[in-house]
């Protein structure tokens, strides 16, 4: 399984356990545009990609980069950081998102931001549980809909 195999799996996920979300049906035609070329892009321009190996299956991924939001003053973010379902809950998300924070502070990248849709509590209680703060509130429009995220941060 490749790195865009797996992002669509993430997807499906979010769909099975979110099926009233208007937000799948428009992500997964998203994520399905990228094929090798958008991850190459998207790494000649600044993005970052730490992956999780398991065997020989992509278990989850995180990019991340330089922050995209000018209105939020930290340096880093990072943008996604999924697990496919059967790694999630073992620890594997800490791992990944430790790998992404120490490489963007390596960078130079010292505070860092991450959104996350407002009503995807799991995600909003492992930024908790890692210690991030919540410093903003925006939406975002998919399609015809416009969806709630908030930002956590991370200063130090
Ligand atoms: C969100 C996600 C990355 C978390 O990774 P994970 O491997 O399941 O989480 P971990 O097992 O590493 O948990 C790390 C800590 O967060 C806590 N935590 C994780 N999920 C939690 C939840 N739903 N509620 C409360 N605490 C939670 C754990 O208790 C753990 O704390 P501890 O280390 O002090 O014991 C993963 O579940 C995932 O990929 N979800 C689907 C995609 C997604 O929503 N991604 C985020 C998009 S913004």
């Amino acid at each position: 399984m490749d790195l865009e195999d797996s992002a669509l799996t993430c997807f499906d996920w979010v769909h099975e356990h979110n099926p009233d979300r208007g937000s799948t049906g428009q992500s997964c035609k998203l994520i399905n545009r990228r094929g090798p070329q958008w991850w190459d892009s998207a790494i000649r321009k600044g993005s970052r990609v730490s992956v999780l190996v398991f065997g020989d299956k992509v278990a989850g991924y995180a990019n991340y980069g330089r922050n995209r939001a000018r209105s939020l003053h930290f340096e880093g973010e990072i943008y996604e950081l999924y697990l496919r379902p059967e790694f999630q809950g073992l620890g594997f998300g800490r791992r990944l998102f430790t790998a992404a924070r120490r490489d963007l502070v390596q960078s130079g990248l010292k505070s860092m931001v991450i959104w996350a849709l407002s009503d995807n509590d799991p995600a909003t209680e492992f930024y908790r549980a890692l210690g991030g703060r919540m410093v903003a509130r925006s939406s975002e429009k998919f399609g015809p809909k416009s969806l709630d995220k908030v930002a956590f941060a991370w200063t130090n």
